[in-house]
């Protein structure tokens, strides 16, 4: 077939290759013509299939991808991932030896300055993260307007939004001190929210940050303090400390891509990172350690796993803490919680859910429907056996995973803020539904109900929301 040649201009060289000389050459069939695409970075850019077009009037080609599978949304120096290889690493360096070298604090600044802090850049940035972990007192008012089981996550959200009426000023998103003063804020407050939320379920009086105590010591005083003087476990301290490293940054999951698409219509940052909150606490991303648990106890036992693993494969249920979008390997932050489970439960004391999960994990690796799959332990499997040890309810889990994720959505915000490229997140669609109809008078309508269910109408039962 006869071919026409055209070359894109935008960022390649003038033998239309991209940056690295690359290019692709496509034929579009219904055209006959033949266009030459800039490959930089392993991609193509789609904005470049919109010149393929069958007429002049022809929109031009889009790029489908509903689940954003195979397309790079950004340009990151944050968080490299290899899902073949189970890699992972901030700023470059290897997940494993900043768990085994660092703090909770150091790693949240190496994400959001890009550098290991020296020792005095470290000591101003762990004052001023220490010294605004206290809320306006009118949250704790807001907080208690919650129903005494309201789910601690969705209080998290709630009062992760309303920080954004408390500081007005963040909304002048190119102030850099307002932004430095919006990073600490977050990263202070978030242990603060969370522990709030948990002790109004608990009904207990809140307890107010201790200054004194570091980052992760002091959350465990403001969940759990009963009396004037409170020392957590150093080894709990240490195990939590971990696993906040561990849940810091994952460049462009759910909910940083919600940060990311929020913060692009340049909201301020507290509203950006509360849509965050809110894709974390689905079952699919954040809320999976809490479903873990949950499948746990359901199991109840080693000798029903088979039957279980029956059902996962019959797709009555699905094996939760399995499975990654990215990671077709063992993710490496399952397999460092593994290693802090035994010493967590040598001061906690023993729990039988440990033993079930194990034998899951031994049997799932077994079967080929997982295997064949890539289906390996993600950093949800483990990671409930470690809250549950420290005593934390279930329900906390997700608000605990929000607490260090929150160094990551504030790293990934700043650097969508200073990135040229980036403009209001805007996707694209194919409409599939019917166009120029006529309006309809009601009574010439006719058709099938379509709201299926009772009447809406006070339930049988008193049932909450009702
Ligand atoms: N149990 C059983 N089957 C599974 C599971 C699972 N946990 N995960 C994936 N599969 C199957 C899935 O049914 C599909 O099978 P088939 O090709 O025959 O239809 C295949 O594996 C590929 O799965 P997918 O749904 O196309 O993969 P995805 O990349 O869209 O989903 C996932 C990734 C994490 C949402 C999914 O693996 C899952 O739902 N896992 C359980 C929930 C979970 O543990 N989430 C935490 C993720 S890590 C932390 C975080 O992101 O917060």
């Amino acid at each position: 077939m006869a071919t026409e040649q055209q070359t894109q201009t935008q960022d390649v060289d003038s033998d239309g290759a991209g940056r690295n000389g690359d290019s692709l050459t496509v034929t579009d069939n219904r055209t006959g013509k033949a266009y030459q695409l800039p490959i930089t970075d392993g991609t193509v850019k789609a904005m470049d299939l919109r010149q393929i077009k069958v007429s002049e009037d022809d929109f031009g080609l889009m790029a489908y991808d509903p689940a954003f599978t195979n397309t790079a949304s950004c340009r990151s120096a944050i968080t490299f991932i290899d899902g073949e290889a189970g890699v992972l690493q901030h700023r470059g360096i290897p997940i494993e030896q900043l768990c085994e070298q660092s703090t909770y604090l150091e790693v949240a600044y190496l994400l959001i300055f890009g550098e290991l802090p020296t020792r005095p850049q470290l000591e101003r940035w762990t004052f001023d993260v220490t010294h605004h972990t206290f809320v306006h007192e009118d949250i704790k008012k807001f907080l208690t307007g919650f129903r005494y089981d309201a789910h601690p996550m969705g209080m998290l959200l709630a009062s992760v939004g309303a920080l954004s009426t408390f500081y007005p000023d963040a909304k002048h998103t190119d102030d850099p001190e307002e932004r430095y003063m919006a990073a600490v804020r977050l990263i202070a407050k978030m242990p603060t929210l969370a522990a709030f939320s948990y002790r109004h379920n608990m009904g207990l009086p809140y307890v107010y940050p201790d200054n004194a105590l570091d980052y992760s010591e002091n959350f465990l005083s403001m969940l759990f303090k009963m009396e004037s003087t409170f020392k957590p476990d150093p080894r709990l301290a240490k195990a939590l400390d971990v696993l906040f490293i561990l849940h810091a940054d994952h460049e462009q999951n759910c909910s940083t891509n919600a940060v990311r698409a929020v913060g692009s219509s340049d909201v301020d940052p507290y509203s950006a990172v509360a849509a965050g909150v809110a894709a974390l606490y689905g079952p699919l991303h954040g809320g999976a350690n809490e479903a873990v648990l949950r499948m746990l106890r359901r199991i109840e036992s080693i000798d029903n796993i088979p039957d279980f693993l029956e059902r996962v494969k019959d797709r009555e249920e699905k094996l939760m803490g399995f499975g990654h979008r990215v990671y077709k390997n063992y993710d490496p932050r399952a397999r460092i919680i593994r290693s802090h489970v035994d010493e967590v439960l040598a001061a906690t004391g023993d729990n039988p859910l440990l033993d079930i999960a194990e034998e899951l994990e031994k049997r799932a690796l077994d079967d080929e429907f997982f295997t064949s799959r890539k289906l390996y332990p993600n950093v949800d499997f483990y990671s409930g056996l470690i809250y549950e040890a420290l005593r934390i309810p279930t329900e906390m889990f997700t608000v605990i995973f929000a607490i260090p994720r929150t160094s990551g959505w504030v790293a990934q915000w700043l650097e969508m803020k200073d990135d040229s490229e980036q403009k209001i997140a805007r996707p694209r669609q194919i409409y599939t539904g019917e166009r120029d109809k006529d309006y309809v008078l009601i009574d010439k309508r006719e058709g099938p109900e379509k709201i299926v269910g009772p009447p809406a109408r006070r339930p049988k039962f008193p049932r909450r929301g009702a």
